[in-house]
């Protein structure tokens, strides 16, 4: 009896009070790091006991967890399809575009119009019987997935995979004044010069103008497509596009305070920059772990992320960083995507490496990276000094910003790459400083009174207990620019001016007319 109304306690509980929530993670770019930072949420929220909902490019094969279903969009990959430039080759022969705004715009667009297209998410879409408590998206360069909030009628959390950028404040807050926080794709560090601030300046107006007058228009036609006949379809009027994309009750950054130089953030901005790394790390492959536990002199570990493979760069570089590393006393690890004969001893050739593993043990010197901020953010979180190779997009931002805190070394991604990348691993070895200031950032940013895996559940499921969390939004939010910036004031005051100056040019001007008829007479 007693063992029954303990059984029946139990089953009430997890009805009613559970706390289990269902939530659709939206991820539709087919870009492997970025879907990394989804399947973080991911892992966080099934660990919490929630049931998950993933839309994403890369699923994972064998999942049996059952509260876990994934939506698979893999073939969303094809947009690449047919494009073989974006290659480390290329970038060091000046032919892939950098940074260009509006084709940022248009690529992710394009990749939300083919997940909505994409037969697994019209399954979902248009199936009245789906209802999700919350829903988080990944927030890159368009805001069109704002339609699911609309769509299942609940709070939208933004998953931003970088920092408290002006382009991410503008949806909850303001954007932040250009005079002092660098666009995401400049590289300018703090303190600006003159040029630097006009430079960042330019920045902004520049991509809302492209927002404005070329993205915008065609996010709303998207929006009014995919979205607003299937919330109709529930009995629901269609929100505005304007007021839904200004209408999230949480960003979610991925940075961490560590990084100093941030601007001020409002409340519903969350810092949870390494929330996607496994704690404790994974155990090391056997093979591996005997590598690092005998390297007497200690290992360096190369890699240049998930999206640019070492193994296109040139034959002739690769013949020379082999040549180079073979001169070192250290070991080597070189995630490298490809069969590479007759390597030096001292150099380990693996096609995949368990990154966090290796960064993880403490024979691990350094890291040569292209400066992903993932990578950039393992590197913190293990305290393990940089040697930053930028290649494209916010990399060079991250490794200046590493530069200036103290704990990496630039190297210019050229020709020349052999010979400069043994100058600075000459520098790295030599000083010790580069270790103690990583060591000492890793310290800060272990120093939190949460996780940040911890702290993002929280988030999440107060925003859905407290219906979308008004009561973190920003009063910013609302207020024109006009009025915050007092140009109606300004206005009144210029108006008010110019009244008296007439009146009194008139009063002047008949005094003065009639002081010269009393002249004449
Ligand atoms: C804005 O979000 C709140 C909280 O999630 C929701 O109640 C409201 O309906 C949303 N408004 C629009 C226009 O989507």
């Amino acid at each position: 009896m007693k063992m029954n109304m303990h059984i029946v306690l139990y089953v009430l509980g997890a009805i009613c009070c559970s706390g289990a929530y269902k939530i659709l993670v939206v991820y539709p770019l087919p870009i492997r790091s970025l879907n990394i930072l989804g399947e973080g949420y991911v892992r966080h929220l099934l660990k919490a006991g929630h049931e998950v909902t993933f839309i994403t490019a890369f699923p994972k094969k064998n999942e049996n967890n059952k509260n876990l279903r994934q939506i698979d969009i893999s073939s969303n990959a094809q947009i690449f399809a047919g494009d073989n430039t974006f290659t480390i080759k290329h970038v060091m022969n000046g032919e892939v575009p950098v940074n260009d705004v509006k084709m940022l715009q248009e690529f992710s667009l394009a990749c939300s119009t083919m997940t909505f297209e994409h037969e697994n998410v019209k399954k979902l879409m248009e199936d009245p019987t789906q209802h999700f408590d919350a829903v988080v998206v990944d927030l890159y360069e368009t805001e069109v997935h704002a339609g699911f909030a609309a769509l299942y009628n609940c709070p939208m959390i933004w998953s931003y995979s970088m920092g408290a950028h002006w382009l991410v404040l503008r949806l909850i807050d303001e954007p932040t004044n250009p005079a002092y926080t660098a666009d995401y794709l400049s590289s300018n560090v703090l303190p600006f010069s003159f040029k630097q601030r006009v430079e960042e300046l330019w920045a902004q107006v520049n991509w809302c103008w492209i927002k404005w007058t070329n993205t915008t228009p065609k996010e709303r036609a998207a929006y009014e497509k995919y979205f607003k006949p299937l919330i109709e379809k529930r009995g629901r009027v269609a929100p505005d596009y304007e007021e839904l994309v200004y209408n999230a009750s949480l960003i979610f950054g991925n940075e961490h305070y560590a990084f100093g130089n941030l601007p001020r953030t409002p409340q519903n901005f969350k810092f949870i920059g390494g929330y996607h790394i496994e704690t404790p790390a994974k155990p090391l492959p056997e093979d591996l772990q005997t590598l690092m536990d005998n390297a007497k002199h200690g290992v360096i570990y190369f890699s240049m992320g998930s999206t640019w493979s070492s193994k296109d760069m040139p034959k002739s570089v690769i013949e020379g960083l082999v040549k180079m590393f073979g001169k070192l006393k250290q070991n080597v690890i070189w995630k490298f995507e490809a069969d590479l004969p007759n390597v030096p001893k001292n150099l380990k050739i693996m096609k995949w490496a368990p990154q966090p593993s290796i960064l993880a043990h403490p024979n691990c010197l350094f890291f040569i990276s292209h400066g992903g901020l993932l990578s950039s953010s393992e590197a913190i979180h293990y305290g393990v000094p940089i040697i930053g190779i930028p290649i494209f997009f916010d990399q060079f931002v991250n490794i200046n910003k590493a530069t200036a805190k103290g704990y990496a070394v630039k190297v210019t991604l050229n020709y020349d790459l052999p010979k400069n990348l043994e100058e600075a691993i000459q520098v790295m070895l030599a000083d010790p400083k580069y270790r103690q200031k990583a060591k000492e950032l890793s310290a800060i940013y272990h120093d939190r009174p949460l996780s940040p895996g911890d702290e993002m559940v929280h988030w999440v499921s107060h925003v859905i207990r407290t219906a979308g969390a008004p009561h973190l939004r920003s009063p910013a939010l609302h207020v024109p620019w006009y009025q915050k910036m007092y140009l109606d004031l300004a206005a009144g005051v210029i108006l008010a001016l110019a009244v008296v100056v007439v009146i009194a040019k008139r009063v002047f001007g008949m005094r003065k007319k009639e002081a010269m008829k009393e002249k004449k007479n």
